[in-house]
């Protein structure tokens, strides 16, 4: 019976942080590239998403920006995420930046704030980018490896053993991907 009633807590709390227009993107991991279009996301279907909203961006830091600035006057929350262009949005590269979903007849009254994040300077990658290079470094380690082992097999016979371990380590990679995700949804649905 506890046990029960600790998982039903603990379902509530969960719900209750799942229950809230938030801006998901960007945000600490999830950072931005200066003078170049980047990614506005928000929870679009909560219960008490406004339907509309004017998207701001201001900095912790006044000095770089004194106040925080609409960069999207009326945005329809249906719309689930956008792409903000460098015309839309032309801030320097920098640290302390935050994005307000605001109510669009009154700026102060914020329904979102993200997290802080940084607008990297242009020509950086984006964290999916980042994410891709690493795993096709990987890949090419892999494959260099398995490019030694062959020559070292090919020694002894002539097969392809050595292009059969490159696509192990392919799969193997998918299956951790597949497992991770199927990790991160169960995640969601607690
Ligand atoms: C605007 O919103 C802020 C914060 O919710 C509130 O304190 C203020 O009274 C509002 N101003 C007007 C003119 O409604
Ligand atoms: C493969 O062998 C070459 C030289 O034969 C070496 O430079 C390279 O580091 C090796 N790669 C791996 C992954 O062991
Ligand atoms: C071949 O295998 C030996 C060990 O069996 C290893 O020390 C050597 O580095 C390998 N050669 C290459 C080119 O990977
Ligand atoms: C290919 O290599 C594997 C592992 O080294 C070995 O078990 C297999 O018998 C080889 N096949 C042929 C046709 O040489």
């Amino acid at each position: 019976m506890q046990t029960r009633s600790f998982v039903v807590s603990l379902l509530a709390a969960a719900s209750l942080v799942a229950a809230q227009f938030r801006v998901t993107v960007p945000s600490t991991s999830n950072w931005w590239v200066a003078r170049s279009t980047n990614i506005l996301e928000w929870t679009c279907r909560e219960a008490n998403a406004p339907a509309q909203f004017t998207v701001l961006i201001g900095n912790s830091d006044q000095t770089i920006l004194v106040q925080p600035l609409a960069i999207i006057a009326q945005q329809n929350n249906f719309d689930c995420s956008i792409i903000i262009t460098q015309d839309q949005a032309n801030q320097a590269a920098g640290q302390g930046y935050q994005v307000y979903l605001a109510n669009p007849l009154n700026n102060t009254d914020v329904y979102a704030t993200s997290e802080p994040f940084e607008i990297k300077p242009l020509g950086s990658l984006y964290p999916t980018q980042q994410a891709a290079a690493a795993s096709s470094a990987a890949a090419a380690a892999s494959a260099s490896a398995a490019a030694n082992s062959t020559n070292n097999n090919s020694n002894n016979n002539n097969n392809n053993s050595g292009a059969f371990s490159v696509r192990s380590g392919v799969i193997g990679g998918m299956a951790a991907g597949v497992v991770g995700l199927v990790g991160g949804m169960a995640a969601t649905l607690l």
